[in-house]
């Protein structure tokens, strides 16, 4: 680092991150600004979000029925922002959003080759009561000539050049990768730029950390219970796991990313595939969990082997420190077997 008194000089911000990777890659730039304008629109996101409370305490939405609709407004000016962003960036083809029912095609002269999935704001029902939000996404390459259609986005998780989150949280942090390693980028105010504070980030093999909504036990498959059962009440001597849940993915499992542990979604007797939807939920967080040395599972199946048959399909999941998450695997199994 060069430091002239408290001043750093020499700063990494994201877009010189990416830049530098995309060079030691042979890459067109291609990925570099179409990164970039997401780091944009997360900007603006992030700044939105800081706001809602204010705008919310003031009426400044000038509605009567301020609750629901400002979280519906942050949400769709969350969509509108990162659609608008993408495609001014020349870069993509595709687009699938939490937020839309089908696949954006790119109008022809503004279409490049990148297929991009996202959730605009994830976690958007916390905002009212100020919990962390975040926004996620993962990018492919289109990699055939046909069409632009939304089979472009129909690949297994495997398939991802790129993939992200930014949480919203006591600051705004975004986590990239771009298959070579995690680095985490916190948003400073005072430049409006991305600096770089996590230099390759590495999930714990086993952690204490254990974060599952509980309160649909009922509910939950034989091994989910058992696996809860031993954490809680363990035979060997060993400390219980403490319990997280925010109900926020992003905090979660950036949560888990930090202090290892695992992060749970699984399917039940009412959802069999949970919640989570794997292309802009399952997916990125599965390859920044890996990327970092971590795992991530539906219980029986690696997240980024399975193949997507329509866009908003859901997943169960299971991510995190590696040692954690191959104790739940084999209690699925178990149970399968029986
Ligand atoms: O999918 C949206 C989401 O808010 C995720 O961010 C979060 O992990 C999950 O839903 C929380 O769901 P639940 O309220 O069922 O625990």
């Amino acid at each position: 680092m060069t430091e002239q008194g408290a001043f750093d000089t020499n700063v990494v911000t994201v877009t010189r991150f990416v830049m530098e990777e995309g060079r030691k890659a042979k890459g067109t730039g291609e990925l570099t600004t179409l990164l970039n304008s997401i780091c944009t629109a997360v900007k603006a996101i992030s700044s939105a979000v800081r706001k809602a409370g204010i705008a919310h305490l003031f009426g400044i939405s000038g509605n009567t029925n301020v609750t629901g609709d400002q979280v519906k407004k942050l949400d769709i000016l969350s969509n509108d922002l990162v659609i608008n962003m993408i495609k001014s960036s020349f870069t993509s083809c595709v687009l699938v959003s939490e937020e839309n029912e089908h696949a954006i095609i790119v109008e022809p002269e503004r279409r490049g080759k990148y297929v991009v999935c996202f959730d605009p704001l994830d976690g958007s029902s916390n905002i009212d009561c100020l919990v962390s939000i975040g926004t996620i996404f993962s990018i492919y390459r289109k990699g055939t000539d046909d069409e632009p259609s939304e089979k472009d986005a129909l690949k297994p998780g495997r398939d991802l050049v790129a993939a992200g989150y930014a949480l919203y949280g006591s600051a705004t942090m975004i986590v990239i990768t771009t298959g070579n390693g995690v680095n985490g980028f916190m948003l400073d105010p005072a430049l409006g730029e991305f600096i770089l504070v996590d230099r390759d980030v590495r999930i714990k093999k086993r952690g204490n950390i254990l974060s599952i909504n509980e309160g649909y036990a009922m509910y939950f498959d034989p091994a989910v219970t058992e696996y809860l059962q031993k954490k809680k009440f363990p035979k060997d001597g060993s400390k219980p796991y403490g319990a997280r849940y925010i109900g926020s993915m992003v905090a979660d499992v950036h949560r888990t990313l930090m202090y290892g542990g695992i992060f749970l979604y699984p399917g039940n007797v009412k959802s069999p595939n949970g919640k989570l939807r794997l292309l802009y939920e399952g997916n990125p967080m599965a390859l920044i969990i890996e990327q970092a040395g971590g795992m991530a599972s539906t219980g029986f199946e690696n997240i980024l082997d399975i193949q997507p048959k329509n866009i908003h399909e859901r997943c169960p999941v299971a991510m995190g420190s590696t040692e954690d998450v191959l104790e739940y695997i084999a209690l699925c199994k178990k149970h399968a077997r029986n």
